[in-house]
Order: structure tokens, then C-alpha cells, then sequence
């Protein structure tokens, strides 16, 4: 059988130990951008924030069998923790304050890093794409969306000291390729909250791609008020205000990474 149509990663974890750079942003714009267009996307909170449950007009719910939280601490099938939501085509997975105790709760439990993986595994056919919303940290959350995924997608806050701490992240990705999961792989760098009046943003962009060449997405997410107002009306900027710099910056990022899939 010859390999003509080379599939794309499919499980992307969005990821940077830093907090405040654009993770659930870029999860939930980039997440409703595919599902627009047509492609099946899941989303799958694991941050005890549940900022990304709350972005999609969630916050709060459960799904039939529950948040992650039960969906990683339980043998419960995996199809009971799907909700719907506003975006047909776009699935949740959600999260709440409960996922606090999950980090302290998992260390006792069997192949611990690996409880993710055993959750998405099964919901793979279902879905295009399926991408994790990381909390701010390295802990046993993030290292489970690490194994469970086949790449990670790092936002990074264009400002001064935007490449600083990266090598926490990098370092962590090395040995969880060392190990738990050979396979994982970068998916892209995205620069966010660019600010063209500045020189800072510049400078810090060609940095970036200095360090990490071309797995910096041409795509650049601007400093854009929408993409921060738009979490508290419960919608995607994609949606609240598809015209926004913001939205279509989202919108561009979703077609570069379907075209480079398709390469
Ligand atoms: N490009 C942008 N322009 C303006 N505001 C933005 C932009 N991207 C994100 N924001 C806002 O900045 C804040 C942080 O963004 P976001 O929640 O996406 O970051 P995060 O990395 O997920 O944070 P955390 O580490 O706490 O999970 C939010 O209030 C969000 O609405
Ligand atoms: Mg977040």
C-alpha cells in the first residue's frame, strides 16, 4: 500500500509552562476556525481554570459522566464526556475547579501520566483534530497531555522575556520523548499578542525564529481587544466578532496548518 495520504498529527497539546500567553485563546480560535470549515474537532479542557470550558459558553456543566476530572480518575467510557457546543462540528471535554485535586490525586494511581492518553485514545475516529488546553504549569496535568498527544503547539506572549523559561518546556518534551511517548513531536511555535507599534515585538519575533527556524507559524496573532473581551460573552472571537484583526489572524492560523498537514 503506498502512503499517499500521510495524515497529519492529530492530538495537539497547546502548551507553555508560562502563564497568560494565549494557550486557551489559541484553543478555542483556532478549534472553532476547523470546526467552521467543516472539520470535527474536539477540545478537551484540562486546566482547573476551565477557562476553555467557560470560552465556549460552557462553564460550569458537566457532561453526561462528568468533567475530566472523572474522565481521568474513573474507567468511565470516554463518549461520556463529550458535550456539544455552539459551534456544530465543535466538541468539549470541560473542566472545573474539581481538576485542582486531580494533580494530587493521580500520583497514587497505576501508569498515572498515561491516563489521558487512555481517555482520547478510544475517541481518535471520531474526530479530525483534538486539541488539550494546558494549564500554566509542568505538573502531572500537563505531562498526561503531553503523552496523550502526538505534537505541541507552544503560544508565546511576544515581550521581552518570551523565550526565557521555554527550556523548562523543551527540557520536559525531551524526556517525555525519552520515555513515556518517542513520538511527540513540535507542531509549531505561534507568536501572540503582537504589537506592531512596538520595536519589542519585532525584535522578539526574529528571536523566536532564530531559535526554533521554521516551526514558527507565519501566522502572527496581534494584540486585538475582541480576542480579550470575547471569553466573557461565553463565545469564540471567531464568532463575537469574526471581522476583528484577532479572529482573522485565527482563521489565517487554521489554514497554515491545514496547508502544512497537507504538504
Ligand atoms: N492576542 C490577544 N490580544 C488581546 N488579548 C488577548 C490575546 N490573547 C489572549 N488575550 C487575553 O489575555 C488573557 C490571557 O489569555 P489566555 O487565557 O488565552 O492565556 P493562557 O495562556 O491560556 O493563560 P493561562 O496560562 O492562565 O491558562 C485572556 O484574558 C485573553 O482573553
Ligand atoms: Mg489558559
Amino acid at each position: 500500500m503506498t502512503d499517499t495520504a500521510k495524515p497529519g498529527p492529530k492530538v495537539l497539546a497547546i502548551a507553555n509552562q508560562k502563564g497568560g500567553v494565549g494557550k486557551t485563546t489559541t484553543a478555542i480560535n483556532l478549534a472553532t476556525s476547523l470546526a467552521l470549515s467543516g472539520h470535527r474537532v474536539l477540545l478537551v479542557d484540562v486546566d482547573p481554570q476551565g477557562n476553555l470550558t467557560s470560552g465556549v459558553g460552557r462553564k460550569g456543566e458537566r457532561a453526561e459522566a462528568g468533567t475530566i476530572y472523572e474522565a481521568l480518575l474513573t474507567d468511565a467510557p470516554p463518549e461520556g464526556f463529550l458535550l456539544s457546543t455552539q459551534v456544530d462540528n465543535l466538541s468539549l471535554i470541560p473542566a472545573d475547579r474539581n481538576l485542582t485535586g486531580a494533580e494530587i490525586e493521580l500520583v497514587s494511581v497505576p501508569a498515572r501520566e498515561h491516563r489521558l492518553r487512555r481517555v482520547l485514545d478510544p475517541l481518535r475516529a471520531q474526530f479530525d483534530l483534538i486539541f488539550i488546553d494546558c494549564p500554566p504549569s509542568l505538573g502531572l496535568l500537563t505531562l498526561n497531555a503531553l503523552v496523550a498527544a502526538d505534537a505541541v503547539l507552544i503560544p508565546l506572549h511576544c515581550e521581552y522575556f518570551a523565550l526565557e523559561g521555554l527550556a523548562d518546556l523543551v527540557g520536559t518534551m525531551r524526556r517525555v520523548r525519552g520515555s513515556l511517548n518517542p513520538s511527540l513531536d513540535i507542531e509549531g511555535v505561534l507568536l501572540t499578542m503582537y504589537d506592531d507599534r512596538t520595536n519589542l515585538g519585532q525584535l522578539v519575533a526574529r528571536d523566536v525564529r532564530e531559535f526554533f527556524k521554521d516551526k514558527v507559524f507565519n501566522t502572527i496573532i496581534p494584540r486585538n481587544v475582541r480576542l480579550g473581551e470575547a471569553p466573557s460573552h461565553g463565545m469564540p472571537a471567531v464568532l463575537y466578532d469574526a471581522r476583528s484583526r484577532g479572529a482573522a489572524a485565527y482563521v489565517a492560523l487554521a489554514k497554515e496548518m491545514l496547508a502544512r498537514h497537507a504538504a
